[in-house]
């Protein structure tokens, strides 16, 4: 019998075809508000976003810029833009927070979670400058920035470039799961 999953684990994945269809800023904010309760070591709270919708924020054409032009040509035409970062200092006592990425990457995890839920992608991108967002974007030194996301409504595939739409085709593959999972301690020799 197959492993059964929740259907928003299931039915996530990472287009490159987005529709230019806008997404409406409940649904945008119902996203946030998803990431916001993520749980976090001390509760710390170390996620942050910058977003910016590409009709009406002239941030959309700054975090666009920031991106590998691998990125830029699919990611230019998705509705919203948005940036992970975590603050990396503990707010308490200013010391290294070892579990900021860690925790942002939950925050992450339940954006996702909801965006699918909603009928949304994200597609989330390390190819982007983090040093051109941190000037463009005015992110101070305590913020790290992580990965650029771009948010939207399903588009059709064959408006893309032939290089992308095989990609699009291209079957999702995932390491077997004994490669994974360890019961008791890593395999012994
Ligand atoms: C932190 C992170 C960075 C990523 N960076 C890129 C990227 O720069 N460009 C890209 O096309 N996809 C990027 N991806 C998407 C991954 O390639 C994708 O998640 C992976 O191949 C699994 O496919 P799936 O999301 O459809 O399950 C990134 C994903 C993550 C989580």
């Amino acid at each position: 019998m197959e492993t059964k999953i929740l259907d928003i684990v299931a039915k996530r994945w990472s287009p490159v075809a987005f529709s230019d269809k806008p997404v409406n800023e409940k649904i945008l904010e119902s996203l946030f508000e998803a990431a916001r309760w993520a749980p976090s070591a001390f509760n710390e709270q170390p996620w942050r976003f910058i977003y910016a919708r590409r009709e009406k924020d002239t941030a959309f054409k700054k975090m666009l810029d920031t991106l590998v032009p691998g990125n830029h040509e699919w990611a230019q035409h998705a509705p919203v833009l948005a940036l992970s970062l975590a603050r990396v200092f503990f707010t308490y006592n200013g010391k290294p927070n070892p579990t900021a990425y860690y925790d942002t990457g939950m925050a992450v995890g339940n954006l996702l979670a909801q965006a699918t839920y909603m009928g949304l992608f994200v597609h989330q991108m390390s190819g982007f400058s983090a040093e051109n967002a941190r000037e463009a974007l005015r992110i101070p030194d305590e913020y790290e920035p992580i990965a650029m996301m771009a948010i939207g409504y399903y588009g059709n595939a064959k408006t893309l470039s032939g290089t992308l739409r095989e990609r699009e085709k291209k079957p999702r593959t995932r390491k077997p799961i004994e490669a994974l999972i360890f019961r008791g301690g890593f395999p012994a020799g």
